[in-house]
């Protein structure tokens, strides 16, 4: 069959091929509905049919400055020129990879003072892992191996990072996942059924202790958090949660992995959420937002002390991925972050984060929505979970913005969540917030949007 990306009219054609030969994460194999996108411009992106969309989540939440940036491809187009690949293993380096560490450690709160780098989230969180592990092996701590998470977070899909993932799916029976993984209660305050009627805060700080009490500080080597939970639904902690968290961690010797994966990269209103919280992480998790999702590219920042420790025997860091330092991806980084600089998205995130959330919160009246809560542009509104259709209550919230407005949200059990892009403009914004008011107050008892 021949087909040819991009004309409207082998819709049908691409569809039957991607049914055929493509897997998607989270889809079953038999639902056929297929949207295949074509364009993408500043906020909004097209598909095959020519409809435009307006991307409410900034792809994975990913895309800050935008789609279709010719800045970003000129500068992997002089790169693929120049250098396309090289690895970093051993002695070999390159200089976007220096340049690239460089400016990240200049960015970077607390005393970040080393880069490793990823092709993404899941293998960054693989790395932390056995940073953290080996920072203590080599001090003589072999004990420390224990990693603590929370019920809810999302690190990623790999052995080790989706261990850490805190959702029931991952962990079913056919693939077992790490044994030295602990997952803690999140602060999820709106949830106040996880807390017996205690402080949030009170109750995961107490928690926190007992579980080390319990396992003994001599056997765990880090706690890994979003300091914004992404996935679940925009999990803001309460305003004191990190820093007592991450005083009854030090005070134990337990190393705090931020994982800023989704918050990193101006997201929350600053450069990273860990800035927001006023935490000093000794290891930080990102991607995402670093090429705004135009290259595969993670950075793993580590503190002084970590990277001290981080040769093992003869042969160094005994971990590299084939595309570790990619020229390329850190070229791209390099123009994306001089795009975030120059156009102050990072600002720009912080004032449209507070002025959307504003405009939603009224939404909290209409008897469907529990919560709107927000950390720039991460913003979710929580449904009320005892509507009767329950989770699919986000999805069909989601489908009916789709349909009827065009516009890209997501669903995730009973949250809708929205991260657009950075730039997204004020009229854009407006938009958003018609649609989703539009669809909330269709909704009804059995969750169904009345059309
Ligand atoms: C907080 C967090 N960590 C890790 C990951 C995994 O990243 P990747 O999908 O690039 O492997 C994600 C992805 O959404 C994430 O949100």
């Amino acid at each position: 069959m021949t087909h040819t990306v991009g004309s409207a009219v082998d819709t049908a054609a691409m569809t039957a091929l991607d049914s055929a030969h493509v897997i998607h994460p989270h889809r079953l194999a038999r639902h056929s509905e297929t949207i295949v996108m074509v364009r993408g411009e500043g906020s909004r992106v097209w598909d095959t049919e020519g409809r435009e969309y307006l991307d409410g989540t900034a792809g994975l939440a990913l895309t800050q400055v935008g789609h279709g940036r010719p800045e970003l491809a000129a500068a992997a187009e002089r790169q693929m020129r120049q250098l396309d690949y090289y690895p970093s293993f051993w002695e070999y380096s390159n200089p976007r990879a220096i340049e690239l560490a460089t400016r990240l450690i200049e960015l970077a709160p607390g005393d970040l003072t080393k880069v490793f780098f990823t092709s993404g989230g899941s293998d960054g969180v693989e790395a932390a892992i056995r940073m953290a592990r080996l920072y203590h092996y080599q001090r003589g701590a072999t004990g420390r191996t224990v990693i603590l998470s929370r019920r809810g977070a999302y690190h990623g899909v790999g052995y080790g990072s989706g261990s850490l993932t805190g959702f029931a799916d991952y962990h079913v029976g056919f693939s077992p996942m790490l044994p030295d993984v602990q997952h803690l209660t999140p602060p999820w305050a709106y949830r106040r059924e996880l807390f017996d009627g205690h402080d949030p805060t009170d109750f995961c700080l107490r928690e926190l202790e007992r579980t080390i009490e319990e396992i003994g500080p001599g056997r765990i080597a880090a706690f890994v958090g979003e300091p914004v939970m992404g996935v679940a639904g925009m999990v803001t902690p309460p305003d004191d949660y990190w820093s007592r968290a991450e005083a009854l961690l030090r005070a134990h010797g337990i190393l705090l992995v931020a994982d800023e994966v989704i918050c990193g990269y101006g997201r929350t209103g600053h450069w990273f959420a860990s800035e927001r919280y006023d935490i000093t992480p000794d290891i930080m998790v990102t991607a995402k937002g670093l090429t705004s999702g135009y290259f595969p590219l993670g950075a793993v920042l580590v503190s002084g002390a970590v990277a001290e420790q981080l040769d093992l025997g003869p042969d160094g860091f005994p971990i590299g991925y084939t595309y570790t330092g990619h020229p390329t991806g850190c070229a791209v980084a390099l123009a994306n972050l001089d795009v975030i600089e120059r156009e102050n998205l990072v600002r720009r995130a912080a004032e449209l984060g507070r002025s959307l959330l504003a405009a939603l919160a009224p939404l909290a009246d209409l008897p469907v929505v529990g919560e709107v809560r927000g950390a720039g542009l991460m913003i979710a509104l929580e449904l009320v979970r005892d509507t009767a259709a329950g989770t699919a209550v986000g999805a069909n919230i989601a489908r009916y913005v789709r349909e009827e407005h065009g516009i890209i949200v997501r669903p995730h059990e009973t949250v809708v969540s929205i991260s657009p892009p950075l730039v997204l403009t004020d009229a854009e914004a407006d938009r958003l917030v018609a649609a989703l008011r539009d669809a909330l107050t269709r909704v009804g008892p059995d969750g169904t949007v009345r059309r």
